[in-house]
């Protein structure tokens, strides 16, 4: 398939609005096209298409038994496709437009293809300027998953969506950097009114107690699922995020981190070790290993820096080859918690407490 590929600066993207009108157009017709948000790339389809959520299934190499978000452009739009409830204008008054991501009974105008089969749906509203207009001016749900290959890292800038993406879609708006970096919280309404944290993102679990008290996390969130264990969400049980390099973290202070991978690389010689380290640390790894392997994740208590730069950094380390990447183990609070869980998932739950 030969895939138009169209730069939009999302700062001026009222000068682009013939290329958003064309992107509005394919998803109309039943085709695909990857948009930016400000969490991760989606890849686009028509979400009361079945045909076009078979086309998105297909393009991304994903099981077909795991569900799509729908994206809308104004919050109040969920009422086509869902029953909302007044919990659900409680989190969209405070975190939409934004990354949040809310599950709630649908209704039949959601293709069922979409839903993988359930009887819920999940829904978000996007607040990049790119993706909410093309939303917009296409006039239906736009039913897209992030817009890497099943089993990679999300991709947050036009090269790593063009990596994985060319040839399998119609078209590839390439909005730049993504300003979070890591996927949507996503949070389920349940009957009593009461929320399950499934995935932690951007809006957090201290926001949402903010709203509720009654909050509680999906186990997976934080653990190992254990073998034939039932999920909340089918998007918990399959392997995530993961670079091609072997993916270690590195649960200890700065010091016994750098001696340990001072170690390792003395060990292995031959293997390239990549390492994302926090801006303070950088200085010792000089030493140890090749300077564009070494990557700078921010500041230690800078989670939104870190959050932004994750996926890009696992995804840069194996265009550079890397046969291994060391990182440290996050803390759980705040943003932490979805560094942590995307982070766990990456490594496989592989963890060396130091
Ligand atoms: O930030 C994001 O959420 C990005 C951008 C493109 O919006 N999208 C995204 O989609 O991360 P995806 O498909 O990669 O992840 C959606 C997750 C999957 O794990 C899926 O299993 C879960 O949401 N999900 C979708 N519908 C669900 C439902 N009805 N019940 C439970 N989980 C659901
Ligand atoms: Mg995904």
């Amino acid at each position: 398939m030969n895939t138009e590929i169209v730069i939009i600066n999302p700062e001026n993207f009222r000068d682009s609005l013939g290329e958003l009108r064309r992107g509005a157009e394919i998803i109309c017709n039943g085709g695909l096209v990857v948009f930016p948000t400000e969490t991760v790339y989606g890849l686009g389809g028509d979400a009361t298409n079945p045909d076009a959520a078979r086309k998105i299934y297909e393009a991304k190499g994903r099981p077909s038994d795991n569900p799509l978000i729908i994206h809308i452009s104004r919050p109040e739009d969920a009422e086509k496709y869902t029953y909302t409830s007044d919990m659900y204008y409680k989190l969209a008054d405070r975190f939409m437009p934004g990354p949040l991501t809310v599950i709630m009974p649908s209704k039949e105008s959601v293709a069922i293809t979409v839903r993988a089969g359930l009887s819920t749906v999940a829904v978000r509203c996007p607040v990049n300027p790119i993706a909410n207009k093309l939303i917009e001016l296409a006039g239906v749900p736009i039913a897209a998953p992030s817009a890497n290959l099943s089993g990679s890292p999300s991709p947050t800038c036009g090269r790593h969506v063009i990596a994985d993406m060319n040839g399998r879609v119609d078209m590839i708006i390439d909005g730049g950097s993504s300003d979070i970096g890591v996927e949507s919280t996503i949070v389920k309404i349940n009957s009593d009114n009461s929320l399950t944290l499934l995935r932690p993102g951007a809006v957090t679990l201290e926001d949402l107690r903010s709203i509720t008290p009654h909050v509680d996390v999906a186990d997976a969130v934080l653990h190992s699922l254990k073998e034939g264990e039932t999920v909340l969400s089918p998007g918990m049980k399959y392997k995530h995020y993961a670079p091609r390099a072997e993916f270690t973290l590195l649960d200890g202070n700065a010091v016994s981190r750098l001696n340990y991978v001072k170690e390792k690389t003395a060990e292995n010689p031959g293997l390239r070790t990549a390492v994302l380290c926090f801006s303070e640390d950088i200085d010792g790894f000089s030493d140890i290993t090749d300077s564009k392997l070494i990557f700078n994740v921010g500041k230690s208590d800078d989670l939104r820096m870190q959050a932004h730069t994750l996926f890009y950094c696992l995804r840069t380390a194996d265009e550079y080859g890397s046969d291994r990447i060391f990182a440290p183990l996050p803390t759980t609070d705040g943003l932490g918690m979805a560094l942590y869980n995307r982070m766990l998932r990456a490594a496989a739950h592989k963890i060396v407490k130091l």
